[in-house]
């Protein structure tokens, strides 16, 4: 090698040689795919946040309208408004325009069918900045204000796993089931 003139260079290419052989060397073998990390099963409980309309999903806790109001004030007013209405972001009470006319008003209130799909869209979006930073105290709170502001349950009606399933939506019946088997 007599062009490699300097100790550097000869170790320079050296180098090159070793790694060229040894990607050279299993031409063959085939990567694995790379998924990410296997999931622990704290982890993945941590993922589980489906509600349904029947109170499955529903974790232990306790909330009024009352707690809800202070909460909703410091984490939700900016974007929905005092009252959650007149905000920038959707109006989560307060229709006037009723479901069967053109523009109807599709709150919380008037057209939601399940109470429990707001503690599941809560605790998995919300705040939009921060979600997943409330604890089931906080959304059984929040998800009791906005439905005593809806005129469904009075201020210090306590909202958990039994209550709010059994709460009755007024647009509850307003849907058409699909059996989509
Ligand atoms: C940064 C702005 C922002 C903040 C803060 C925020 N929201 Fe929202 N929210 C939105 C926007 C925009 C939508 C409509 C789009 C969507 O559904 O994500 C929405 C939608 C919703 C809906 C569904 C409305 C519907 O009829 O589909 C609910 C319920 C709701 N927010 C509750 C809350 C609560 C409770 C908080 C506080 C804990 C909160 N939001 C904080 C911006 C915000």
């Amino acid at each position: 090698m007599g062009w490699l003139r300097t100790p550097t260079e000869r170790a320079a290419a050296l180098l090159s040689w070793l790694l060229l052989s040894a990607c050279a060397a299993t031409p063959n073998a085939v990567e694995a795919p790379r998924l990410g990390q296997p999931v622990d099963g704290a982890t993945l409980a941590r993922q589980q946040l489906n509600v349904f309309p029947d109170g499955r999903g529903l974790p232990p806790g306790r909330g009024t309208a009352s707690e809800g109001a202070t909460l909703f004030a410091h984490h939700c007013a900016a974007c929905h408004g005092k009252d959650a209405r007149g905000g920038s972001a959707e109006e989560l009470a307060g229709a006037t325009r009723p479901l069967n006319t053109p523009a109807a008003d599709k709150t919380v209130g008037s057209y939601w069918p399940y109470a429990t799909t707001l503690f599941d869209f809560i605790r998995r979006a919300k705040p939009m900045t921060a979600p997943g930073t409330l604890n089931a105290d906080e959304v059984y709170a929040l998800s009791a204000w906005l439905l005593h502001i809806n005129g469904v349950i009075a201020a210090d009606d306590v909202m958990d796993a039994r209550t709010l399933p059994a709460v009755r939506m007024p647009n509850r019946d307003g849907f058409i089931r699909i059996e989509a088997d």
